[in-house]
């Protein structure tokens, strides 16, 4: 059972008997929070496929794919999801997603929540090079990237399928060199 502490938030995996599909849904199926996202909003059932994709990874060996529930700790509340997910295990690479609840952003907890995740990945399971992309208009996003140490390192043209019509992608990444070990 994984448990992922930062100051204000910790990261847990999906409750088994899949109590937490209603908070869940309170971000997957937001339009706003979709805007720059290939998938959703999502119905309740394809929440529910997303859940239980989550639920399945956990007991893979060895498990590659993290999709965490990103909890308040003031409230125990569930406010939005972190993913890891190693995406080549020979060369020890993996990318990380985030997604909140709309009432929740602009506090930082993106920011704290994949930090986090990363020095989890650096830490525990030895990553060489964590990535990530995002679309070039999504702002807040690569404001997150840039403020928790990832470097931009390139522009991919026409990648993303999204709703239909390919858009571009900034993709940004972070080596375990250049992590702080402390
Ligand atoms: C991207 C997302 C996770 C950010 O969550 P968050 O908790 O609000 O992020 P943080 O508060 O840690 O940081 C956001 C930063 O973007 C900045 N920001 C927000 N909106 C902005 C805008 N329109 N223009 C410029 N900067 C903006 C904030 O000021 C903050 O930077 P600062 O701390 O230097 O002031 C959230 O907006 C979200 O869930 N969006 C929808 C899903 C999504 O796009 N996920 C990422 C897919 S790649």
């Amino acid at each position: 059972m994984i448990k992922i502490e930062s100051k204000r938030t910790f990261l847990r995996d999906y409750a088994r008997d899949g109590s937490d599909l209603e908070s869940i849904l309170r971000f997957t199926g937001d339009p706003e929070v979709a805007t720059h996202s290939s998938w959703g909003p999502l119905t309740r059932d394809e929440t529910m496929d997303y859940m239980n994709k989550a639920l399945m990874a956990i007991d893979a060996q060895p498990r590659v794919n993290f999709a965490l529930a990103l909890v308040l700790k003031s409230t125990n509340e569930l406010i939005g999801n972190v993913s890891l997910n190693i995406r080549n295990p020979q060369t020890r690479e993996a990318e990380i997603g985030y997604t909140l609840r709309r009432d929740q952003w602009h506090q930082g907890y993106a920011s704290e929540a994949a930090r986090a995740v990363i020095h989890f990945g650096f830490t525990e399971l030895g990553l060489h090079r964590i990535f990530a992309t995002t679309s070039p208009h999504n702002v807040p996003s690569q404001r997150v990237l840039e403020k928790i140490g990832l470097k931009r390192e390139g522009y991919l043209r026409k990648n993303v399928l999204q709703r239909g019509s390919w858009r571009d992608s900034v993709l940004y990444a972070v080596l375990e060199d250049d992590w702080p070990r402390v």
